[in-house]
């Protein structure tokens, strides 16, 4: 089976590397890698964010590890050259609609949150962020209007069809954990919402074993903070579930911890940290490389059918964490390659 290695900018090749020692150290055999450019280094070395060449690799692998894009250098460029672009456009190429965003407080990190070790500690949730679609992919623009002021524009919507697919790997999720739904919307104001909830309560019809609740977006970022312990999976658009999951990841302790799968309609992934490539603390060590070796877990399970050992990695985290492996996002003073080398001490 073939994966796609796909590091990008900031501190994607620094957490990558040590993805790619965990993974080299379970010795599966049958695993070939190739790696391929994306993002602001793709852009400086072909002259675009997700070259030919990139897209092509990511269409022929079984499976997709990304570390990171962006770049403040390339923020000047008109949007379509941006490194942001490699990801949207993986997204859409492939049409990855479901992105799952597990939050979990690792017993020894409740201290590391945010929030009261009490109500940390009770989070254990799992954002379902529907991926394709949203004010992400409408039309867009600047343009005068007709005083002479400048305007951008950004249109939300979705169809019925994209919000069917992705209430249906929610209610599947559910099923497989706690069996809770929370659909997160703000159909107190917009219509894409009230058309998302709408077809959410069509689409729990199929599955009378889950319990279905619905939350406005600006309670749901309080209640995350309140009582996070009382969600099971949230289903929500790309917008709202792109903040609400930096906005758990606090939660659990920091966003060097968590991990997403990206999926399409068969299985086929691509895993990524949910943060970025932090551009602040680039090429010093200082980042976290967990969130990006539990991506490696993620695939493992999700698309390369491998969940022994996925297994072996999320327990070595977590043995890493008992034993004290901490970065600075986590009041600790390792380095990324310390946290790799505990990680790596922990999987032997
Ligand atoms: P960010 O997630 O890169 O960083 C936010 C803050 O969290 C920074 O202070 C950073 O140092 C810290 N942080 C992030 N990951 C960390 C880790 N593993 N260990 C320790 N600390 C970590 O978000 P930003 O600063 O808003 O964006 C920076 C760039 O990344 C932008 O160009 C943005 O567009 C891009 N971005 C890319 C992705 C992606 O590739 N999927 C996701 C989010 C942001
Ligand atoms: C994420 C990121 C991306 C998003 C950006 C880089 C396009 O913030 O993966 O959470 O908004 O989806
Ligand atoms: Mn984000």
């Amino acid at each position: 089976m073939l994966v796609a290695l796909f590091a990008g900018d900031g501190i994607g090749p620094e957490i990558m590397v040590e993805a790619r020692r965990v993974l080299d150290a379970l010795e599966l055999d049958d695993l070939r890698y190739e790696e391929g450019l994306v993002g602001g280094a793709a852009y400086k070395a072909k002259g675009h964010p997700l070259p030919p060449e990139t897209l092509d690799l990511a269409q022929r692998a079984d499976a997709i590890l990304f570390g990171a894009v962006g770049d403040f250098d390339c923020d000047g460029l008109e949007r379509h050259l941006r490194p942001e672009q490699a990801i949207l456009g993986l997204r859409k190429a492939l049409t990855l609609f479901s992105n799952l965003r597990p939050a979990k407080v690792f017993p020894e990190l409740a201290d590391a949150s945010a929030l009261k070790p009490e109500v940390a500690s009770a989070i254990d949730l799992l954002i379902v962020r529907e991926l394709n679609g949203d004010v992400y992919f409408g039309e867009k623009g600047m343009r005068t209007t007709a005083d002479g002021l400048r305007e951008g524009y950004d249109v939300m919507s979705y169809n019925e069809a994209e919000v069917r697919r992705i209430a249906h790997s929610a209610f599947k999720a559910a099923q497989a954990r706690r069996g809770k739904l929370c659909s997160v919307d703000k159909a107190n104001v917009l219509e894409t919402s009230q058309l998302w909830r709408d077809v959410v309560i069509e689409v729990s019809a199929d599955y009378p074993d889950v319990e279905l609740s619905h939350m406005y977006v600006d309670n749901a970022a309080m209640q995350l903070v309140r009582n996070p312990g009382q969600f099971d999976v949230i289903v929500t658009g790309n917008l709202f579930g792109d903040i609400l999951s930096d906005q758990a990841s606090m939660c659990v302790g920091s966003i060097g911890m968590l991990a997403s799968a990206s999926l399409d309609a068969n299985g086929k992934g691509l895993y990524e940290p949910i943060h970025g490539s932090a551009p602040d603390i680039a090429g010093q060590g200082k980042a976290n490389p967990m969130a990006m070796i539990l991506s490696a877990a993620m695939m493992l399970r999700f698309s390369l059918g491998k969940a022994e050992a996925a297994d072996r990695i999320e327990a070595a985290v977590a043995k890493a964490l008992s034993q004290g492996a901490r970065g600075a996002d986590l009041g600790g003073s390792m380095i990324t390659r310390e946290i790799g080398d505990a990680v790596l001490a922990a999987l032997a």
